[in-house]
């Protein structure tokens, strides 16, 4: 039975059904017979609010499926009966505080398929999202040694940092908040496993070289927040974009207010937990922004949120009166630029 989440608001219609299983096609379907069942799926899933993944590989399916439990009980039950596959052997079924495929209306993978781009695509997402059980196994044995060599072989294959952050050390972050939560590690585990995965995030910096930008940002923790993991990978990837970055970790909203009005950024980020939903934080964050703004109304042009509530679009930058609030730490720095440069209405830089 998952634990129940800390906001006593959150009632049984915010949760979400997650049935995982696996089958064995009856028939060998054609890559066009797999691309066909897909699109079908993808638009029904959409109408119901249900994502998921569906692989496919060697005569085999498994696919998880998520969403609100009365409709997925009615996509499960018309693929429970598809003549397609037999032998279903239902993997897991339980309730969970938020999706880990809550972008995909059915991410597909083919692994028989190698000609088909939109499979290769989707083979591409999942061949990083794949690794998350193997990092979260060594971020809970703290085997930093094994991290970087996992990191490190998926620099060299070629990945980029952008692609290693947000589909894999971010979901990573997720399923430590998600293994707390059904009671399979302490709550000292995802803290621990958050600094390693803070490592993780060091691995894959890359320094553009000499690139300057005119623009500086305060990254700050929301006051309070232990968990610094989106704040850390930020300060990696601003820095490397040539941002004038700084970094707190304020116990309340005067002292970040102190900051700002002391170093008068043009950006400010403040980022809850990437692995806990704290919804009942909201208001406070609300608050904070709105104190921040008032700390330096001059030269703050841009505050940015981000954390799990966001990442899983359970709130929104306007729920908390911010200007923008980000769904990973990969591509940030242009986002915010982008953002400071529309509000100050300057010339776009070459
Ligand atoms: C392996 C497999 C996975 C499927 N996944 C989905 C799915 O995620 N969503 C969906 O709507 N249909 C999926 N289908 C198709 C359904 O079984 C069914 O054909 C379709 O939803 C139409 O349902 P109906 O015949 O009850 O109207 C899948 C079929 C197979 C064989």
């Amino acid at each position: 039975m998952p634990k129940q989440i800390e906001n006593s608001n959150v009632g049984p219609t915010d949760w979400t059904s997650s049935l995982t299983y696996q089958s064995r096609a009856t028939v060998r379907p054609t890559a066009a017979d797999l691309r066909e069942l897909s699109l079908k799926a993808q638009a029904r899933n959409h109408t119901l609010g249900v994502t998921g993944m569906l692989l496919y590989e060697n005569g085999r399916y498994f696919q998880t499926l998520e969403g609100p439990p009365a409709k997925l009980q009615q996509v499960w039950s018309s693929i429970r009966s598809d003549e397609r596959h037999t032998d279903i052997e239902v993997l897991s079924e339980h309730l969970i505080p938020a999706r880990l495929f809550g972008a995909w209306d059915l991410l597909s993978y083919h692994g028989d398929s190698e000609t088909d781009p939109s499979i290769r695509r989707a083979r591409a997402e999942h061949a990083l999202t794949s690794q998350v059980p193997k990092l979260m196994e060594l971020v809970l044995n703290g085997d930093d040694i094994a991290i970087n060599a996992l990191i490190a072989s998926l620099s060299q294959s070629g990945w980029d940092g952008d692609a290693i952050i947000a589909q894999l050390i971010e979901p990573t972050a997720r399923a430590l908040g998600d293994a707390w939560l059904s009671d399979d590690c302490s709550e000292l585990d995802v803290t621990i496993g958050l600094s390693m995965l803070q490592l993780a995030g060091h691995a894959v910096r890359h320094k553009r070289s000499g690139q300057k930008s005119r623009y500086r940002i305060l990254l700050a923790t929301a006051p309070g927040e232990p968990h610094a993991l989106g704040t850390s990978l930020l300060a990696d990837l601003f820095t490397d974009a040539g941002w004038q970055v700084d970094m707190t970790f304020p116990d309340s909203n005067q002292a970040l207010a102190n900051q700002l009005s002391a170093q008068q950024p043009d950006a400010v980020d403040i980022g809850m937990s990437d692995a806990l939903s704290r919804k009942k934080q909201l208001e406070h964050l609300r608050q904070t922004v709105e104190r921040s703004r008032f700390a330096a109304p001059d030269n703050l042009a841009v505050v940015s949120v981000g954390g799990r509530l966001f990442a899983d679009a359970a709130a929104t930058a306007e729920n908390v009166g911010a200007d923008v609030a980000r769904k990973t730490a990969a591509g940030s720095s242009i986002q915010i630029a982008e953002l400071i440069r529309q509000k100050r209405q300057e010339p776009r830089r070459k």
